[in-house]
């Protein structure tokens, strides 16, 4: 039986003192100042928006598809490497696109690859002679070797099947969505097979050994590897950021962009910093199909993010600095190009990898299914003055929020549950728990975050201070503006005053805004 209540509580006149800045109180998981002094390192991440190249009606083979994309991602790490790289990450199917999943088995396998056993240390540049299905792994050992820089790269790969971890899916062979480390000799240090799959027929699912997903660094820092939907799970980076001591991840990506809560970059962000952890992303760029999305989000060291998340930027790179904790000696001279200049935005990339598709490019997203929410319009206040409301839902989760919405007439709800949540057309079911304001044309919550549909005018949302009663392991805070950018992570604070109470808060208020939300995933209770 669902318990409701909604109690409404308007208090005139109470002073915005009502929100601080920092509370004092604030308690990150993680956070660099637990780092030894010496400790500290300073790395360079770069992360590739890209879009791969696929089009069969131009190539006589998978090594044509395979070897356009290689030399693309040649290209940007080159470019990468001048801006002082010491590591970078391509986007899941960032190799092979997403159209390689055809009936055509033929062509499908030709586009798989076979990844050496890191335990093996093997050069796959220093392999001579033919290899089947090999090419793109010695290309890209050999840029490594070259470039003398980490490379992450997510590809489809073919392994004999060892029916005691997976079953076989055609000749002797399972197929995984593969994640391969190649360090700065080349060698293959990391093989990661994702273990959360997302509507992948093509593949099975890699063996549970979060161990698989580690590698260290010659600069001492220990990474953990995830692609895409692992990052809504405890597997494997979650687990190995809380048992491994990491606090530095890779991500390679496909995302499926939803309103209001799921866009790439406020998922990123917010599980960058509520964890209080460094987060690199690479994302593969199709806004016509929901996927956008790459930055590197330093929620350990509490620093600034910078994001690629634009339909018409074509392909990107996001290069910046990251200032993480050694857990081993440095092994390498010195870091290089230290004394590059920061670059703060993201460089365009004019090379092209053989795609041509019109601008202005049509962005798509979903939209979560709002009506499961327990909803509450926000009474607007007079200038100065705040409301107090409270919302609960089902089994336990209450929102208090207190706010000043006077800058405009526009319509914001206050949104509140706790429950299971379908993905994926109703494949996937995960538990949430969620706390948010967001904006909306009107009552209706079809409207909410409709971007597509409607063009509000700008206004400013705040100051306000959102709590909610959690139950769940983790909170992660997520604030989207309706231009489909990140709120500055200054613009408010988010604070848990012990494990179940937390707290978001902006003394400043937040302009034009879509959505802010304290989004929890409750691990446990997933059916
Ligand atoms: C097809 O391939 C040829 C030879 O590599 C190239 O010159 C041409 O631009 C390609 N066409 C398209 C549409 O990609
Ligand atoms: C592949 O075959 C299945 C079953 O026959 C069909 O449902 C699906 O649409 C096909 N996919 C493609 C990409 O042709
Ligand atoms: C198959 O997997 C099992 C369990 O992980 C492992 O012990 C065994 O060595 C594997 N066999 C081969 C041939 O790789
Ligand atoms: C959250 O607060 C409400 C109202 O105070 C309370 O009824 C509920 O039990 C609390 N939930 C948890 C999980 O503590
Ligand atoms: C909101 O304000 C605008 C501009 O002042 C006005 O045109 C519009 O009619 C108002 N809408 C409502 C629902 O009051
Ligand atoms: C967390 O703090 C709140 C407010 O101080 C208190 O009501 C609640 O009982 C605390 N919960 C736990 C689990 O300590």
């Amino acid at each position: 039986m669902m318990l409701r209540c909604v109690i409404i509580l308007v208090v005139l006149g109470t002073s915005l003192s009502a929100f601080p800045a920092r509370s004092g109180q604030e308690k990150r998981v993680f956070t660099l100042e637990d780092c030894a002094v010496g400790d500290e390192v300073r790395y360079t991440a770069a992360v590739l928006e890209y879009e791969p190249y696929k089009d069969w009606s131009n190539a006589s083979s998978g090594d044509d598809i395979l070897m356009t994309n290689v030399d693309f991602i040649y290209e940007a790490a080159k470019m990468a490497k001048e801006y002082g790289a010491d590591i970078f990450v391509a986007p899941e199917y960032g190799v092979q696109s997403l159209d390689m999943y055809t009936n055509d088995s033929v062509r499908f396998q030709s586009l798989t690859q076979q990844i050496p056993d890191p335990s093996l240390r093997v050069v796959p540049c220093a392999i001579d002679g033919q290899v089947a299905n090999f090419i793109a792994i010695r290309s890209l050992s050999c840029m490594a070797l070259e470039l003398e820089m980490y490379l992450v790269i997510d590809l489809a790969e073919q392994a004999a099947c060892n029916t005691s971890q997976a079953p076989c899916q055609a000749d002797g062979l399972s197929f995984f969505n593969t994640q391969v480390v190649f360090d700065r000799a080349g060698t293959v240090i990391a093989r990661y097979r994702k273990q959360n799959l997302y509507l992948e027929p093509q593949f099975v699912p890699g063996p549970m050994d979060d161990t698989t997903a580690l590698f260290t660094t010659d600069f001492g820092v220990k990474f953990s590897l995830q692609v895409c939907f692992d990052i809504s799970f405890l597997h494997p980076a979650y687990t190995n950021i809380m048992e491994e001591g990491v606090r530095d991840v890779v991500m390679s990506t496909a995302w499926v962009d939803e309103t209001p809560f799921l866009l790439a970059i406020g998922v990123q962000n917010g599980w960058s910093r509520g964890l209080g952890v460094n987060l690199m992303v690479a994302g593969y760029h199709w806004p016509e199909h929901t996927k956008l999305g790459s930055g590197v989000y330093r929620g350990y060291s509490d620093l600034n993010n910078l994001y690629s998340y634009d339909p018409n930027s074509g392909n990107e790179l996001v290069v910046f600095p990251v200032t993480s904790c050694k857990t081993s000696p440095t092994t390498t001279k010195d870091l290089r190009n230290k004394n590059l200049p920061v670059i703060t935005r993201p460089i365009k990339l004019d090379i092209s990898s053989g795609n041509r598709n019109k601008e202005p490019r049509q962005q798509r997203t979903l939209h979560e299914d709002l009506s499961i929410y327990e909803r509450m319009v926000l009474p607007p206040t007079e200038t100065g003055e705040t409301n107090s409301v409270s919302q609960c839902h089902d089994d336990g989760l209450c929102c208090h929020l207190t706010y000043e919405h006077s800058s405009s007439n526009l319509t914001y709800q206050l949104l509140t549950y706790s429950g299971v949540v379908k993905k994926g057309g109703d494949i996937y079911q995960i538990y949430e728990q969620v706390c948010a304001v967001v904006w909306c044309e009107s009552e209706n919550w079809r409207t909410c975050a409709r971007l597509d549909l409607f063009e509000p005018p700008q206004d400013t949302f705040g100051p306000f201070n959102m709590q909610g009663n959690f139950s769940c392991e983790t909170v992660f805070p997520v604030g989207l503006t309706r231009d489909f950018n990140l709120i500055p992570n200054s613009v408010y604070s988010v604070n848990s005053v012990n494990d179940s109470l937390y707290t978001m808060t902006s003394d400043q208020g937040t302009y034009n805004t879509m959505t802010v939300a304290l989004f929890g995933r409750w691990y446990a209770k997933d059916p």
